[in-house]
């Protein structure tokens, strides 16, 4: 068993179906976990990067303590990679109790208002990149192409997709273990799940319609519980440590065609011009309240 799987804290919690906000969700038996996340840098920057890096913004998974989660891992490759780069992490609930849909909903509206901020505040040269796991991904993907999925309670609020000179902002997206993934004719999933998740989105042509299709990934392999409706947690668990590399050399060579296409560099490295932000200390941990049910 490898490291990050041994190294992990199981978290188990059962979702009831009598909360008060999403009676159609059914109560699967919900389990999240998290491996060691001390190596990864929890500096978020709300500042603009420059020419030539990128901007990434992170959802965590449910039940992963505020900052960036497990995925943060790959966040910090990336950074490496394109020198300059700057992150922020989505300060939302991440939980499953009391309301799955609500905690997710926060999340949706959280990471829409960094991306507004985004484009309202940075250069149109430079590429915006989303990343997300478990809850996060579905946070990832509803903010992207509006929050519809089978079972999911529709809200207005947070139906609407970005008009088109926003999504041109958007150079890459990772979803990992989206609990929203539906295979129905989608080309952006990789892995071999054969089954969609447990709120199988119904809009997924928002993706083609929108032109995303060919800049995001979704990474499902076959009986994750959450986005491929299967029983084996360590698949979901897995899905980082088996597609880091690969999503990171995706982002990476989107970044790059994004750069390129933007006059920022001469397409041979992803930045090289390195920002004159100074990193901030990152402030938001502990602003949201997490709980945990141990087993
Ligand atoms: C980042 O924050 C997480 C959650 O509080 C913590 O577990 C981790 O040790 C922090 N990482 C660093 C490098 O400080
Ligand atoms: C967690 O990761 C850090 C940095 O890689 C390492 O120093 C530490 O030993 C790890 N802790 C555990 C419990 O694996
Ligand atoms: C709809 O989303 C908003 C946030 O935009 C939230 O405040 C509200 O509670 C949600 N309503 C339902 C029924 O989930
Ligand atoms: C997948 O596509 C089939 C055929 O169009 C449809 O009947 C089914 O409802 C779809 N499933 C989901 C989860 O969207
Ligand atoms: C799916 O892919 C994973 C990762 O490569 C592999 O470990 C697993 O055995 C595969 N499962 C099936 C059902 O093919
Ligand atoms: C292009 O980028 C490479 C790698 O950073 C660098 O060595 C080279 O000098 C650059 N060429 C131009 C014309 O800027
Ligand atoms: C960084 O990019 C800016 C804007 O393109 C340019 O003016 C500046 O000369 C670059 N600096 C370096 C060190 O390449």
């Amino acid at each position: 068993m490898s490291p990050f799987l041994t190294s992990a804290l199981l978290l188990v919690s059962t979702l009831t179906s009598t909360t008060a906000q999403s009676p159609s969700i059914p109560p699967p038996i919900q389990t999240q976990a998290y491996g060691n996340l001390t190596g990864i840098s929890n500096v978020s920057t709300p500042a603009c990067p420059s020419l030539g890096a990128c901007h990434i913004l992170v959802a965590r998974g449910s039940l992963e303590p505020p900052g960036y989660g497990s995925i943060g891992a790959i966040k910090d490759r990336i950074l490496a990679r394109v020198p300059g780069s700057t992150a922020e992490a989505v300060d939302y609930p991440a939980v499953i109790k009391p309301s799955y849909v609500d905690s997710e909903t926060d999340g949706v509206v959280a990471m829409k208002g960094l991306i507004g901020g985004f484009i309202a505040n940075c250069d149109a040269k430079i590429p915006l990149v989303l990343m997300g796991f478990s809850q996060g991904a579905q946070v990832v993907s509803d903010s992207l192409v509006e929050q519809r999925g089978v079972r999911f309670p529709d809200n207005s609020s947070v139906d609407t997709v970005h008009p088109g000179s926003t999504l041109v902002r958007v150079a890459a997206a990772v979803m990992m273990g989206d609990p929203s993934s539906n295979l129905n004719g989608s080309t952006f999933h990789v892995g071999n799940a054969t089954t969609h998740g447990l709120y199988p989105r119904t809009n997924n042509a928002n993706f083609y319609a929108t032109g995303l299709a060919e800049r995001v990934k979704s990474y499902c392999d076959a009986r994750d519980p959450f986005c491929a409706s299967g029983k084996e947690l360590g698949v979901h668990l897995g899905t980082i440590a088996r597609y880091e590399t690969q999503a990171v050399e995706f982002v990476v060579g989107m970044v790059k065609g994004f750069n390129r296409r933007s006059g920022n560099v001469n397409g041979s490295n992803g930045g090289g011009n390195s920002s004159t932000a100074t990193p901030e200390p990152y402030t938001g941990l502990g602003r949201r309240r997490w709980e945990v049910m141990l087993l």
